[in-house]
């Protein structure tokens, strides 16, 4: 749910599905917890599956994938991490009683499948959720649904990062939007769109937001490793584009805050958690930030993605990533646990149990 937000997949000349959507199986009968509902938008950093329903070639429903998550038994789940995600975490600290499943699943009621789609965008999610807020009057009556939406469900989006790694760095295919857009241009896009996307939620009732600005993407282990950078190095342009990003993102949820009564925009800087977890990565008990516990390829095992093929470290816990694009879930807990707990700096004005007692 953050964003909570940098990392993502970003597979080598095809083009897959990473964005996901949690559905929360429990909301309507859990109506007395202290939050109700999780509703998770955005790319596989937060993804519990959906790639699984998906035609795509980015699969997280492999081992090794999942081998330290309790709740499967160590089996692959969808999750692109060896554990839980930051929305899983955060989901049991905020007092969720179980994991969302993925929107996907055949028994849950998206079935994008039939759309024949193999990317899930965002305003796709948003159709979905259109979709269960209609379940939500049926099931609640529509003052108590409109009731449960806007003042007991947080709503997390994490999306940019793809855009960018996917899209406008990708050597090859991003060439001709390269050549026909500035970066300035591109975030204006990116930014715009977004702004229609999340007044579309407001639209649809949810009123808490908690949007992940995008991760010093320059520093995963696949970027590093396609650019051949030394270990504490990162690759300056595409950072320089997610800080580029991040300030009209920052500018863009002040906007939203002022201009749409009753909302609450909050902030998620996973850009300076996550680089201050990179760069003193020993004090948080980490000995490597740069190289993917799971992966193959290059110095810093950073081309080819998780899968039973994998050479995998021993030690998990000590890798702040678990595959070319995503964090451990020793880091995740970390990220997580800042974006529940922290202060302005690291997310504003509230911050998510904050957020959750509004
Ligand atoms: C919710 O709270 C009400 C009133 O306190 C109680 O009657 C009801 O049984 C509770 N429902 C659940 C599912 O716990
Ligand atoms: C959906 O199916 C999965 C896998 O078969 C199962 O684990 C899950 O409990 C099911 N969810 C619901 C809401 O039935
Ligand atoms: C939700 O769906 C209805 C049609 O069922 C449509 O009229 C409405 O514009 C949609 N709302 C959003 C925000 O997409």
């Amino acid at each position: 749910m953050v964003t909570v937000e940098a990392w993502s997949f970003g597979f080598v000349l095809l083009w897959f599905s990473t964005l996901s959507y949690y559905y929360p199986v429990h909301a309507a009968d859990d109506t007395n917890s202290s939050l109700g509902a999780s509703f998770i938008f955005g790319d596989s950093l937060v993804d519990a599956g959906n790639n699984n329903y998906l035609s795509t070639l980015s699969r997280a429903n492999i081992p090794p994938n999942g081998i330290d998550f309790k709740a499967s038994g160590g089996n692959p789940t969808g999750r692109y991490t060896n554990g839980r995600t930051i929305g899983d975490i955060v989901g049991e600290e905020l007092g969720i009683p179980n994991y969302a499943v993925p929107y996907l699943a055949p028994n849950s009621t998206g079935r994008a499948i039939l759309y024949g789609v193999n990317r899930l965008g965002l305003d796709i999610q948003i159709d979905f959720f259109n979709n269960t807020r209609k379940q939500f009057d049926a099931l609640l009556g529509a003052s108590k649904a409109k009731d449960y939406i806007s003042k007991r469900s947080i709503f997390s989006i994490t999306i940019g990062a793809n855009d960018f790694l996917n899209n406008y760095l990708l050597p090859v295919l991003s060439i001709g939007a390269r050549i026909s857009q500035s970066p300035d241009a591109f975030i204006d896009d990116m930014i715009s769109h977004f702004r229609n996307q999340l007044t579309r939620l407001y639209q649809l009732d949810a009123r808490k937001f908690v949007v992940g600005n995008v991760g010093p993407i320059g520093c995963i282990p696949y970027q590093k490793t396609i650019n051949q950078l030394n270990e504490n190095e990162c690759v300056d342009l595409a950072n320089k584009l997610a800080i580029q990003y991040n300030g009209r993102l920052k500018d863009l949820l002040t906007e939203m805050n002022g201009k749409l009564p009753g909302s609450v925009f909050v902030h998620a800087n996973v850009y300076d958690l996550v680089l201050e977890l990179i760069t003193n990565y020993k004090q948080y008990g980490f000995t490597s930030a740069s190289k993917a516990c799971c992966g193959n390829g290059g110095q810093f095992a950073g081309i080819i993605p998780c899968g039973p093929t994998s050479s995998m470290c021993d030690d998990r816990d000590k890798h702040v990533f678990w595959d070319p694009y995503h964090p451990s879930e020793a880091a995740n807990l970390i990220i997580a646990r800042q974006l529940l707990n922290g202060n302005t700096k690291v997310i504003s004005p509230v911050n998510l149990k904050q957020l959750r007692n509004l």
